[in-house]
């Protein structure tokens, strides 16, 4: 059984799905791991680093998925590397199946078994394989970071023989795993620290990190889906949640946004006007430019200027903070395979939750109903 680790094709990527030690693990259990030439580089990880683990390294793309039976990757596999994929390989990296709906076709196409990372179950049992968490963790953490650098004042309290300086206010909207590694590294700061999420749920975690939960007047329950997750929310609800945002944001020095609901376009939370009232020199992070942004002038991929607000919409920023997110990546990528793995095979038993639940395509069907769903939407419009 032979697992491939490309090289990452994306610009901006500099993430790799393995590292020396998943290498070791992988190799333990008796998968041979080739690793593309220079496929670490950008993670500070090297081809002789690999070696010593045990790793082959493989100069030419096509060579390696040649001799594939399994492909790890962190960005989802783009048509050109499909079509390179050997019938009947499978793919595990990250994937917005609902979305990705032509890389989901090509690979029913190539009978390719498709594994999402995205999709992996949040429960107790796959927590080590949870890369969501894992990354967003890190987006989290890099976010607040970023902005501190940002803007022109001291996150804390400073008392100085000039004066006192008075903390900044950093507002996290969404405190999910991203949301409250935010709260917790703006809190390290010193900053003064406020949350809003549609889940009244995360009011206790919110508190326990010393932050104040903002919320929505008699909302209860409204904002909670399926698997404990965010869903859509009524009308009223969005009036009284702009206002209530509006109030809090006026005031803000650095604002994150981390709010998403699986599989739809992220919720829209701060619309231009809002921005006109915000203070100069403040700074919006906006970590849902990935999936169109909660912020309306937030731009994917750039970070612009707009009544001296400035709105990052830096998508990748785990990709920042390469040695780490690799490291926890290769990590969860590393648990899943081993998950899967079984005397010297890959026993890929459909009953299992996470075999399932992870997986999308198999066997030249689409195994993943949201997916399909999706996939019948294109095809229709
Ligand atoms: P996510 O990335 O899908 O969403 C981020 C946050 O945005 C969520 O807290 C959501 O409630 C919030 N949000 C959505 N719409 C919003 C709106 N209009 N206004 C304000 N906030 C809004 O979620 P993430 O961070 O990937 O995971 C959150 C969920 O997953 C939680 O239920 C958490 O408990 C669960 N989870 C469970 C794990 C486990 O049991 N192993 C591991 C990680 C997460």
């Amino acid at each position: 059984m032979i697992a491939a680790v490309p090289k990452e094709v994306l610009p901006l990527e500099t993430r790799v799905s393995a590292t020396p030690s998943s290498v070791k693990e992988l190799t333990k259990a008796g998968i041979i791991v080739q690793v593309e030439k220079d496929a670490g580089l950008n993670s500070y990880i090297s081809d002789n680093d690999y070696k010593e683990a045990g790793a082959q390294i493989i100069e030419s793309t096509s060579t390696l998925y040649t001799n594939a039976d399994i492909i790890l990757k962190v960005q989802s596999p783009k048509i050109e590397e499909i079509s390179q994929f050997n019938p009947g390989a499978v793919s595990v990296s990250f994937m917005q199946t609902t979305r990705a709906t032509n890389l989901v076709k090509a690979m029913v196409e190539k009978s390719v078994t498709g594994f999402s990372m995205h999709l992996i179950p949040r429960t107790t049992l796959a927590q080590k394989m949870d890369a969501l968490s894992s990354q967003a963790n890190i987006a989290g953490y890099k976010s607040v970071l970023v902005a501190s650098g940002r803007i022109g004042k001291y996150m804390p309290l400073l008392m100085t023989a000039a004066g006192t300086i008075r903390p900044s206010k950093v507002l996290v909207l969404g405190a999910g795993v991203a949301g409250l590694q935010a709260i917790a590294t703006a809190k390290r700061l010193g900053a003064q620290v406020e949350a809003f999420d549609v889940r009244p749920i995360v009011k206790e975690q919110v508190e326990s990190l010393g932050a104040k939960f903002i919320e929505v007047e008699a909302a209860i329950e409204e904002g909670v889906g399926e698997g404990g997750y965010a869903k859509e929310t009524s009308e009223d609800y969005k009036l009284k949640q702009q206002e209530l945002i509006h109030n809090h944001i006026a005031n803000a020095d650095v604002v994150i946004t981390t709010a998403l609901i699986p599989g739809r376009p992220a919720p829209l939370l701060i619309p231009k006007s809002m921005v006109q009232d915000m203070r100069p020199g403040s700074v919006i992070m906006d970590l849902a430019a990935e999936n169109g942004g909660n912020c309306e002038l937030t731009k994917k991929d750039d970070i612009i200027e707009s009544n001296q607000v400035i709105i990052d919409g830096t998508s990748n920023l785990p990709a920042t903070m390469p040695i780490h997110a690799s490291e926890l990546y290769a990590k969860n990528v590393a648990a899943f395979l081993l998950y899967t793995f079984n005397d010297g095979a890959l026993n890929l038993d459909l009953e299992d939750e996470i075999i399932s639940g992870a997986m999308f395509t198999h066997q030249g069907i689409i195994t993943h109903q949201p997916t399909q769903e999706a996939l019948n939407q294109s095809k229709d419009s």
